[in-house]
């Protein structure tokens, strides 16, 4: 595939709960073939939450990519969430789509109310404002009035709300199976398929009765 037929996404990390998935989209972009770069923005609490849940410590910020998935890695490239002057920032920089992974709800807030003062807000400004994909996989539970007006607040200006909910009728055996399903219907939403998605497509009783 050309170079210029990539992609370019942009992922932000916030301070939810579910750095493994971050960790397992930012993999299975940089193996991803439609890709050709990855933007990727922590905010300081999922700086911490990547700490917490998956041991990854803080240190050199060029580096963390390549803490987050254990190898050296060729696409991606990691912003500072202060730098509200980067590329992302402006539409004029063409970002095909955004994933924010997990999405908390001070940042759902803050994007659901144009509140741009780091650059994952911002980033996710630009999206709508240019009528990009933006998926927010929001995760906290149970959600309270404000989270409820706010998820609806984002949906109704284009973004996808897809919160960080995992499924079980792919029959999953272990905490990957329920990462990995997950993750790869968020990269279907961003034009992404990925060959690992489990596709439902019927019990064998309803295929029966079709045929
Ligand atoms: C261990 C831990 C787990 C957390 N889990 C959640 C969560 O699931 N959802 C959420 O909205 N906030 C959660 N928080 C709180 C956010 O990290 C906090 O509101 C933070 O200010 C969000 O900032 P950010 O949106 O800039 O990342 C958690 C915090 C910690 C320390």
């Amino acid at each position: 595939m050309p170079d210029t037929q990539k992609q370019i996404v942009t992922v932000g990390v916030t301070g939810a709960s579910g750095a493994i998935l971050a960790q397992k989209t930012l993999l299975l972009l940089e193996e991803d073939p439609c890709v050709a770069r990855v933007h990727l923005v922590v905010t300081e609490a999922g700086q911490r939450l990547l700490t917490e849940e998956l041991g990854i410590t803080s240190g050199d910020l060029k580096q963390l990519p390549s803490r987050i998935l254990g190898h050296p890695v060729a696409k991606i490239d990691v912003l500072p969430n202060k730098d509200v002057g980067a590329a992302i920032a402006s539409g004029s920089y063409a970002v095909d789509s955004m994933v924010v992974v997990p999405c908390s709800m001070g940042t759902l807030g803050a994007i659901a109310n144009g509140i741009s003062d780091d650059l994952i807000a911002r980033a996710a400004d630009v999206m709508l404002k240019e009528g990009r994909k933006l998926v927010l996989c929001v995760r906290d539970t149970p959600v309270n009035r404000v989270h409820l007006e706010n998820m609806l607040r984002a949906q109704q200006a284009g973004a996808v709300i897809m919160p960080a909910i995992l499924a079980f009728y792919h029959q999953p055996k272990t905490i990957d199976d329920l990462v990995t399903q997950y993750v790869c219907r968020v990269l279907a939403q961003i034009n992404l398929p990925q060959g690992k998605m489990h596709r439902w497509t019927g019990t064998p009783a309803s295929k029966k009765a079709e045929a």
